[in-house]
């Protein structure tokens, strides 16, 4: 019998000072605890071909596959989020890696629809396709409920993409040049092995670290976040990575040069099979250096009209 007083003593006494310890905490939080406001579900619409994709549909399937990660009011406070790098995407801010449009335009539906089945490689983000296509373009009006920039803005026109001219040691040699002259490398390293001098201090726009894409590290499966097909890797440095140090390229290259790069970045990908990698072999793994074809434009004509010209 004293014994069970003695240890209920000892428990309470227990509780007194953890709830002495525990209140100071608690009291910092109290803001956060009690009944949050419900999630209003907008009456958003994706469209999808000729799917069209409803916000209120997806409510369910958001809170049950989403919410985890994404959290509720899509604000990537997910409960899981703590644990995961990178961290999910912030649907309130409404900013996107994998787009078809220009830099900091909304992406298109398309495109959220792609890249919800595609899932993110390198990420926590899992490969959706177990969904129907409805239920997935109903996701894609989910998602554009957090942002009120899906009411004001249209989203980005995709950009255009001229046909793939052959892969060539040629194309191969000018697509290195550019990667040297556009400082690629300064992330990516010479090497494409995402150990230029910048890579270390590089932070996304939430501050947190970021590490270049390392090209080499993959296998013949080798993805990239936003596709794996010749046309992705285009859209890639012509649209940028909205949200990372990865620059948009459109105003700095041409749409037929962009094309040179894209061969040239496939050779990074060395345990990669690829037409790049063959015409590389065939070539004895040497890219020669770069020579400038394009003939000079034509001296400008003197204007001898001017005051003074022709003396
Ligand atoms: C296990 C955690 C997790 C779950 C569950 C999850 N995501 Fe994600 N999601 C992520 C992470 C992490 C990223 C960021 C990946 C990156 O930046 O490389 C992301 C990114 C995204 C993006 C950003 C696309 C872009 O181009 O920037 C969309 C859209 C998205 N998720 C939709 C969804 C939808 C819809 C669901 C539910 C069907 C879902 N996610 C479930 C972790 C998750
Ligand atoms: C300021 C640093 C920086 C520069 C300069 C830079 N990149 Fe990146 N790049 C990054 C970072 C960081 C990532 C990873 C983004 C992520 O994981 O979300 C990346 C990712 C990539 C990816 C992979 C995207 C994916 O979907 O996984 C490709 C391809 C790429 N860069 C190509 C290029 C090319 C080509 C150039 C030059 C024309 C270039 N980068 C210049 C920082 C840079």
């Amino acid at each position: 019998m004293r014994f069970v007083v003695a240890s209920l003593f000892t428990a309470i006494l227990g509780l007194i000072l953890a709830t002495a310890f525990v209140t100071p905490a608690s009291a910092q939080e109290a803001p956060n605890v009690g009944p949050k406001p419900p999630v209003v579900v907008k009456p958003m619409e994706s469209h999808i071909g000729n799917i069209t994709g409803h916000a209120a549909a997806a409510k369910s399937d958001y809170k049950r596959y989403c919410a985890g990660c994404h959290g509720n009011y899509g604000d990537s406070n997910g409960e899981n989020a703590v644990w995961l790098d990178p961290k999910p995407r912030d649907f309130t801010i409404a900013t996107f890696k994998c787009r078809s449009t220009l830099t900091g335009t909304l992406p298109t539906d398309e495109d959220l629809f792609k890249n919800i089945g595609r899932g993110f490689t390198n990420s926590n983000m899992p490969i959706w396709n177990t969904f129907t296509k409805q239920q997935r373009a109903d996701l894609v009006a989910y998602i554009k409920i957090f942002s009120p920039r899906w009411e004001r803005e249209k989203a980005g026109d995709p950009i255009k993409i001229p046909a793939e001219p052959p892969v060539t040691i040629d194309s191969i040699a000018h697509g290195k040049a550019l990667f040297t002259k556009l400082e690629c490398w300064k992330c990516h390293g010479s090497h494409g092995e995402g150990d230029g001098p910048s890579a270390a201090t590089l932070t996304d726009s939430k501050d947190n670290p970021i590490r270049p894409y390392d090209f080499a590290a993959g296998k013949n499966d080798s993805r990239f976040k936003c596709g794996n097909t010749n046309e992705d890797l285009y859209k890639i440095f012509m649209t940028g990575l909205d949200g990372t140090p990865m620059p948009s390229f459109a105003d700095v290259i041409q749409p037929n040069d962009a094309w040179d790069l894209v061969h040239f970045l496939r050779t990074l990908q060395v345990k990669r099979h690829s037409k790049e990698n063959e015409v590389l072999s065939a070539a004895h793994g040497v890219i020669p250096p770069y020579v400038d074809k394009t003939p000079a434009p034509a001296a400008a004509p003197t204007d001898n009209k001017s005051p003074g010209g022709g003396n």
